[in-house]
């Protein structure tokens, strides 16, 4: 069987990477064959080459160059340019992870070729449809053929959309799989020498959506009410589209430091060891959780509902009174353990490839 592995944005790449390497460990009689596409929609080397480096990822076999624009231009971009490389490269099933543009895009066009998908992170849902990734993930499910799920109620999700039990595999989180691989090799950030950290006596804090970031005044007083409740240092990791809003705000915090997109191990690193973590973020939600680092979520629902019923994180919604309340609970030790979620273990990517070998 030849599969076509898509990947696009930054947190496609930590789903990616176990798969590759669970096709060279568990193919040696090589019945699957795959070919990686980047759709290019992060281009950054921070965002992007970084990534590849860190998790050793094989150079995609193509780049298909779509870049940034509206969110018609991007996904359209996308289409368009995957369309011309799988007529050139036609493949058994295309496989895609998450819930990005470039997830919907090349579903869209793989099935409009008649070409199997497999959603890989499939069947979760926020229900909140002004964010785009769960457009996306609505429309790939209601058209992919094969699903991977990372939890139970993932699947109930799909059955509830029709989908039938044979095409619904539990398998655990890819993402996972890569974050237990790499804590052996986890790596120091710069920031952590320049602010003089040390262990559990500072936060990190990422902020992307535009729902939290695109309103000024919004993202200001968000700001403000980190710097003014955490009491120790903030080290704040800043994607390309919040930097530009960050520098708009005409506002030097003092406790929260703007810092450049760190590398994966850099990251990690820095959350493993932090007192808390504060995010709008849906992999930084699992992550934690994973690591037994309380998480404070900025939004008013979440995907990933195991991280607040199974794991450390809980639901801040946008009120600056209940994040206050949330971080005096949190620095006065009084956050829950939380636990693992069930097949959270470092072995999903091998059970994909597996379940792949056997489908025709
Ligand atoms: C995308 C995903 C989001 C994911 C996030 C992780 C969608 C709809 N959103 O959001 O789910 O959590 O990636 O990072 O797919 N930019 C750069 N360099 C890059 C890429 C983007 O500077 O390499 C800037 C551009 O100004 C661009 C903006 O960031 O317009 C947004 O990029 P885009 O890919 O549209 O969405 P993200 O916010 O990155």
């Amino acid at each position: 069987m030849k599969i076509t592995l898509i990947a696009g944005a930054r947190p496609n790449f930590m789903k990616i990477a176990p798969m590759i390497t669970a096709i060279k460990r568990l193919n040696s009689e090589s019945t699957l064959s795959y070919r990686l596409v980047h759709t290019g929609q992060h281009y950054d080397d921070k965002l992007s080459k970084v990534f590849f480096e860190e998790l050793e990822i094989p150079e995609p076999d193509v780049n298909l160059g779509a870049g940034s624009g509206s969110q018609a231009e991007q996904t359209a971009r996308i289409m368009v340019e995957f369309e011309k490389d799988l007529i050139k490269n036609p493949t058994d099933l295309v496989v895609v992870v998450g819930d990005v543009n470039s997830t919907m895009a090349c579903t869209i066009v793989a099935k409009k070729l008649n070409t199997k998908v497999a959603h890989v992170e499939g069947g979760i849902r926020s229900w909140d449809m002004t964010m785009p990734e769960e457009i996306n993930r609505m429309a790939t499910d209601a058209l992919a053929d094969y699903f991977f799920t990372t939890s139970k109620v993932a699947n109930n999700n799909l059955k509830n959309t029709g989908v039938s039990e044979d095409r619904i595999f539990f398998v655990g989180n890819t993402m996972i799989d890569s974050l237990l691989k790499n804590l052996t090799k986890l790596r120091k950030p710069n920031v952590w020498q320049e602010k003089g950290l040390s262990d559990h006596h500072y936060f990190v804090l990422t902020l992307h959506r535009p729902a939290n970031v695109d309103d000024l005044q919004k993202f200001k007083t968000m700001i403000q009410a980190i710097d003014g409740s955490v009491g120790m240092p903030v080290v704040f990791p800043v994607h390309p589209r919040t930097r530009k809003n960050f520098d708009l705000l005409n506002y030097t915090p003092q406790f929260v430091t703007p810092t450049d997109s760190l590398s994966y191990l850099e990251f990690i690193y820095l959350i493993k060891n932090a007192k808390g973590v504060i995010t709008d973020s849906g992999g930084i939600q699992e992550e934690t959780t994973v690591l037994g680092v309380p998480c404070l979520t900025l939004r008013n629902n979440t995907e990933r509902p195991e991280t607040v019923n199974v794991g450390t994180n809980e639901m801040i919604g946008e009120d600056t009174v209940a994040l206050k309340k949330a971080l005096e609970n949190l620095k006065a030790g009084k956050w829950k353990k939380g636990g693992i979620p069930e097949l959270w273990d470092g072995r999903a990517a091998e059970r994909i490839i597996n379940i792949l070998k056997t489908l025709k």
